[in-house]
């Protein structure tokens, strides 16, 4: 014992003294192939409208998808996630599976706009039914087969307008054998679903809601999940790969790094997170009020997020990715 000093067992530290060792043992790396953008076209508008709570991100109208497909790809963007808003909405999101809707042009368009370019369609009702719900209603609730029969028909005209990936994200049961089923006897077994296996009911969504679902007054927690369940979770995604998906995902991400870990111990499928509209909201609205600094803040989700087992990051932040990273 000399004098009082007290040696560590081990030095974690000497690992830690320069930048060039702090990079070398690095452990989680972010690259331009890890991101998705969302892109949200509006029909029946002239301009871009600005989102209030989410500066930056715009609903665009469809004669400037083109423009945004090319600028992203030119930006290292090599994947995006089409929204569309629809103006012809009726009771069960026809306009969805309609030869010349909005899902198909806008597939079409970005799809020669930038041919190389990996073009996701997010697969819903929500944006295309007068009252707002993600399928077919029946006595206030969502009908889950009926809705079913719905999304086999409006996937099957997403591949053929030429779509790279089908992204369900309604929530219904069994959406990912009834898909598949679709595709394959439409002759598209080649192409894959990136299904929203495990996705929460969420104040999270609250901007997008604001922007573009304002008519919706209801909720989705009768086929959304539970935030407070994690067994659940893990099951929900299982039943999705047992179903054939091809990646899995979480959404949202940042409150939900545990359900990523867990499903990422338990499959060994790709698995994406989708940062939302209110993760990207509050880092906005801490960043512009001075009390943290975005780019530091992005970065260390997105790292959180790949850490925690994600290997696609779904964000809005995408753009300004590209500009950090390279
Ligand atoms: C509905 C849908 C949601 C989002 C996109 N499409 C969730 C919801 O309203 O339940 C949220 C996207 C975001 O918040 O970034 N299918």
């Amino acid at each position: 014992m000399s004098n009082n000093l007290i040696t560590p067992d081990f030095r974690f530290r000497r690992l830690r003294r320069t930048s060039a060792l702090r990079e070398l043992v690095r452990e989680t790396h972010l690259r331009m192939s890890d991101f998705i953008l969302p892109i949200f076209i509006e029909e029946g508008i002239n301009a871009p409208v600005a989102i209030k709570s989410m500066p930056d991100v715009y609903r665009y109208p469809e004669s400037q998808l083109a423009e945004i497909v090319t600028r992203a790809w030119s930006k290292g963007i090599r994947a995006v996630l089409l929204f569309g808003v629809s103006t012809h909405k009726d009771e069960v999101g026809s306009d969805t599976w309609a030869q010349d809707g909005l899902l198909a042009r806008m597939i079409r368009t970005a799809k020669n706009a930038q041919p190389d370019m990996l073009v996701i369609s997010d697969n819903c009702f929500c944006e295309y039914t007068t009252h707002g719900h993600c399928g077919v209603t029946h006595k206030n609730d969502v009908d889950n087969d009926a809705t079913l029969v719905n999304l086999q028909r409006q996937v099957v005209v997403a591949a053929q307008a030429g779509v790279d990936m089908i992204a369900p994200s309604g929530m219904m049961d069994g959406m990912i054998s009834a898909i598949r089923q679709a595709l394959d006897e439409a002759g598209f077994t080649h192409i894959p679903v990136m299904s929203y296996s495990t996705k929460f009911a969420s104040a999270f969504y609250g901007p997008f809601r604001d922007a573009v679902d304002s008519t919706f007054k209801g909720t989705r927690n009768t086929y959304q999940m539970d935030f407070a369940n994690a067994r659940e979770a893990l099951s929900e995604s299982m039943q999705d790969e047992a179903e054939g998906a091809d990646i899995l995902m979480v959404k949202p991400g940042t409150a939900y790094l545990d359900i990523l870990a867990h499903i990422r111990a338990n499959s060994s499928r790709p698995l994406a997170v989708y940062h939302v509209s209110g993760e990207y909201a509050m880092i906005k609205a801490g960043a512009a009020a001075g009390v943290i600094d975005e780019k530091s803040i992005v970065l260390e989700t997105m790292i959180a997020f790949k850490r925690a087992g994600a290997d696609l990051i779904i964000t809005y932040y995408a753009e300004k990715l590209a500009d950090w990273i390279n």
